[in-house]
């Protein structure tokens, strides 16, 4: 543990933690790429088993924004069938303009060990945990999605991934012009049992 750590202050970033969706966003207002690089060193802290690191992570920004929002439209018309919605469409084409930054989050299946598949995608899921609290910490705004092409199979190749591997989404990053509502957990209580005897 290092000296500086304060559990005071870190049980308050991870309680006021809120997602900070892209209409929240200062629009054409940049992260420091170095930001969202340590942002990313810190995601890859996270804990995994078999350290197979599962997780692949693409960045979007500047005119890759427009590569991304182009790629992400375009197959929804193509592959969303009978479930096309103009207003889908509209904002997978326009959302990722408001932000800074788009991590594309790729899990990357581990066929050298016996590893259940649920934990490369837990041990991605804990990664995004740290890019979340991360994002926090340097007081920008940001929330991960799973809609639009994320469960799309024609989406994985562009994001660098094989058949055998995962895309979990997307995490959006911006600078915050409007800051998220306070929210609510349920009591832990609620959620825990204990057992002492
Ligand atoms: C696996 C996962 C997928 C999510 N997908 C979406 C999404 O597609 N759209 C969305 O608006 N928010 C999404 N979110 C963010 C949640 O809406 C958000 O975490 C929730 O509202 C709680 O707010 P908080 O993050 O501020 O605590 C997702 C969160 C997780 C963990």
């Amino acid at each position: 543990m290092p000296a500086m750590m304060n559990p005071e202050l870190f049980n308050e970033l991870v309680r006021n933690r809120r997602s900070v969706f892209p209409d929240q966003f200062e629009i054409g207002k940049k992260a420091d790429d170095e930001i969202i690089k340590e942002i990313l060193v810190n995601a890859t802290w996270a804990p995994n088993h078999g350290q197979q690191q599962p997780w692949q992570f693409t960045v979007f920004t500047g005119e890759g924004l427009k590569k991304m929002a182009l790629f992400q439209s375009e197959l929804y018309k193509q592959d969303s069938g009978e479930q096309f919605k103009q207003i889908t469409y509209n904002k997978l084409q326009q959302n990722p303009l408001k932000a800074s930054h788009i991590i594309a989050i790729g899990m990357k299946r581990t066929t050298t060990k016996n590893i259940p598949e649920i934990e490369d995608i837990e041990a991605v899921a804990c990664a995004v945990q740290n890019i979340y609290l991360s994002v926090t910490a340097y007081g920008l705004g940001g929330y991960w999605t799973t809609g639009g092409v994320t469960y799309f199979e024609k989406a994985k190749s562009f994001f660098g991934l094989g058949e055998q591997d995962r895309l979990l989404g997307f995490f959006y990053i911006g600078q915050v012009a409007i800051p998220s509502a306070g929210a609510t957990r349920l009591p832990m209580e609620e959620k825990v049992k204990w057992v002492k005897e």
